[in-house]
């Protein structure tokens, strides 16, 4: 089908006004420092007036400086004509990174952006743990049994917020490094650290502390949920809205080669689902990456079942995306 007049230009306050109720993300250009938001518009065939049939945004993302955050809709009714591609290829022009985004296999998501050549750096499946399993409890006991005098564990209300930002801040570091390295330390810290911190139940995560140290971390998420995700959620994909009886978390050693490392986040694992166990929730989900060294090979050794799995992907823009096009 010919594609009358496409044009692309940042979207307004008069948009959003206008349009807002057609798509569901539609703010005006400059909403967010770094970011830029484009309307595609159109003329409509019947009328001859400018309509809006797709908006989109692309920014940095302040975690992970290498790839860049995109996304974008186009109105129902005006799919499968190219504007998407063409929509997107725009705002590629605001960029010399390569963007990334988060697909559920089999979506459309996933069917538009692979056929623009993405690809995927890391398949993420939910680990969804029995909490009140007779197992999982002798596990906890099998943990505890093997824990060595020194160490303790502590609810995070029991410890210095800047500690715990720190301890946060250091895990999602190394923990990220290998498949989507960071940012420096220090702007890590404000938007990883003091916002995982900030979200998490506090009197229900967990930390192992030995000889004064924050060696492994267990956080719990609540429901105090803003609209925008936030930046570590628009790199980690978590959502944080536990429903009902079942929970949402994450766990890992700070420092991951450290001797204890595979005992405290053992034991860390355990003060959580112990606690939780006491608190009547059904089960929990470990929003945890296959390349995590500790929580990983633990979490396999729980009864647990892969629910939601979900592929981060890289999206070619810039360098590899004329690389994609070298016919
Ligand atoms: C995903 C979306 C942006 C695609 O827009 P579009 O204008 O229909 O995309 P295009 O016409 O450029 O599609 C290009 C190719 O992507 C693939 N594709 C697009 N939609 C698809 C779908 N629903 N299922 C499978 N593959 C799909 C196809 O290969 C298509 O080429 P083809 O039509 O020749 O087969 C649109 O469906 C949408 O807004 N969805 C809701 C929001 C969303 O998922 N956004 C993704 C942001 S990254």
């Amino acid at each position: 089908m010919s594609v009358p007049s496409r044009r692309f230009r940042p979207t307004t306050a008069a948009d959003v006004d206008r349009d807002g109720h057609r798509f569901e993300w539609l703010k005006p250009d400059g909403w967010r420092e770094g970011f830029r938001a484009l309307a595609l518009e159109i003329d409509d065939p019947g009328t001859g007036a400018p309509c809006v049939i797709g908006v989109g945004r692309i920014g940095p993302n302040t975690a992970h400086p290498g790839r860049d955050l995109v996304e974008l809709e186009i109105d129902v009714a005006y799919r499968r004509r190219g504007d998407g591609t063409a929509l997107l290829r725009e705002l590629g022009r605001y960029s010399n990174n390569p963007l990334s985004s988060k697909v559920v296999p089999g979506s459309e998501r996933d069917g538009f952006l692979r056929s623009l050549g993405a690809v995927t750096y890391l398949e993420v499946p939910l680990l969804r743990v029995d909490v009140q399993a007779d197992r999982t409890a002798r596990w906890c006991e099998a943990v505890r049994s093997a824990q060595d005098g020194i160490v303790r564990t502590a609810p995070w209300t029991d410890l210095p917020r800047a500690q715990l930002v720190d301890a946060l801040t250091d895990r999602y570091a190394w923990q990220h490094a290998s498949w989507s390295p960071t940012a420096s330390r220090e702007v890590l810290r404000p938007v990883v650290g003091e916002e995982f911190y900030d979200e998490s139940e506090l009197e229900h995560s967990w930390a192992v502390v030995r000889d004064g140290e924050i060696t492994a971390l267990a956080d719990l998420y609540g429901t105090g949920r803003t609209e925008e995700p936030t930046d570590a959620e628009e790199q980690t994909g978590v959502d944080r809205a536990p429903v009902g009886s079942r929970r949402e978390g994450a766990l890992e050693a700070v420092d991951a080669a450290a001797p204890d490392a595979r005992a405290d986040v053992a034991l860390c694992l355990a003060a959580l689902l112990e606690d939780l166990r006491s608190l009547g929730t059904a089960s929990m989900d470990f929003d945890n990456h296959p390349t995590d060294p500790h929580a990983a090979p633990l979490l396999a050794t729980l009864r647990r079942t892969e629910v939601d799995p979900v592929h981060l992907v890289e999206i070619p823009n810039g360098l590899t995306a004329v690389l994609r096009d070298v016919p």
